[in-house]
């Protein structure tokens, strides 16, 4: 069994990655924590009750964390890929969930809740890291609790708002960099080179709705999202990014990864966000080098898509 917090801003891929958490067997889904992203801290909450709401999982503590990035202000959200309520408009066509956020916001949530675990939680950041270097800088001592970080974000190769950066780092590279760079948790980093390559088609989409009455409401929920990525993909089908990251959080090496240090450009210019990963073999190595992360950068894509379609369909 293994136990997750996933640290999200839904958004339709976040959706995605919550609905195939609450649906695997394997998972003991102790908490969800809210950030500020593709839509504001209080859209990215409200679509989280909803999405757990759907899947009957009355149960799950959730707490609203960061509504902004730790130094600069967010330039600009992702309605125009998500919808101007994070779910292409159909936000409220989601039951609302009987039970409320906890009396505590994300971060003190996160703390109490692996204080308390009896093993070690994977966290999933699958927006932007603010709520986790939070964490991670007023409570160090929770990173013993901390079986590893399974994070959405960073391009390798390039990034999606912006020609350097990716959406979830970009919104905040001062915390990413802090998460990424300086803390010593175990951290797998699943960037959008990987997720994009993972992206499914328009016959995945027909069997998810065909698959029954929580397949086809999240099909439904896409429209805006597979808008974006028509015009993107150049075909139909769409990018679920943060349902890939849990998919290696359930799945542990479903996705292939190279140990490789990766910093954080937090300039004010034009390349803000970038993540320059170092896959060089003869880089500097030793004590005095960079801190290595596990970086996904290749798999079998079948295979990821037709785990997250039965993960998605049960
Ligand atoms: O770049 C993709 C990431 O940004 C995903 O987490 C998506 O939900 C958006 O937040
Ligand atoms: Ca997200």
């Amino acid at each position: 069994m293994t136990r997750l917090i996933i640290d999200t801003d839904p958004g339709i891929d976040d959706t995605f990655a919550l609905v195939l958490a609450c649906a695997s067997p394997e998972v003991d889904l102790i908490g969800v924590t809210t950030v500020f992203g593709n839509v504001g801290l209080d859209r990215t909450t409200r679509n989280a009750l909803r999405v757990l709401a759907l899947c009957g999982r009355e149960d799950v503590p959730v707490a609203a964390g960061a509504d902004r990035p730790l130094v600069h202000p967010h330039a600009h959200r992702a309605g125009a890929v998500h919808g101007e309520d994070g779910l292409s408009g159909m936000a409220d066509t989601l039951p609302e969930r009987q039970t409320g956020l906890v009396g505590t916001d994300a971060v003190a949530l996160m703390v109490r809740l692996l204080d308390s675990s009896p093993e070690p939680v994977t966290i999933v950041p699958i927006g932007p890291l603010t709520n986790v270097a939070l964490l991670l800088a007023a409570h160090p001592s929770v990173r013993s609790k901390i079986e590893r970080l399974v994070i959405m974000g960073g391009g390798l190769a390039g990034g999606n708002v912006t020609a350097a950066a990716e959406f979830n780092v970009w919104s905040d590279p001062e915390a990413a960099r802090r998460v990424l760079v300086e803390e010593p948790v175990p951290t797998t980093l699943v960037p959008m080179d990987i997720t994009t390559r993972c992206a499914v088609d328009l016959s995945w989409l027909d069997r998810l709705a065909a698959s029954g009455p929580r397949g086809a409401t999240l099909v439904r929920l896409t429209g805006t999202y597979r808008k974006h990525y028509q015009r993107t993909l150049g075909h139909e089908g769409m990018v679920i990014h943060d349902a890939v990251a849990v998919a290696e959080a359930i799945r542990p090496g479903l996705l292939r990864t190279s140990r490789m240090p990766v910093e954080v450009e937090c300039g004010m210019g034009p390349a803000r966000g970038a993540t320059i990963a170092d896959p060089r073999e003869h880089r500097v190595r030793g004590e005095d080098a960079p801190r290595e992360i596990d970086v996904a950068v290749d798999a079998d894509l079948d295979e990821v898509r037709t785990f997250l379609l039965s993960g998605l369909t049960g």
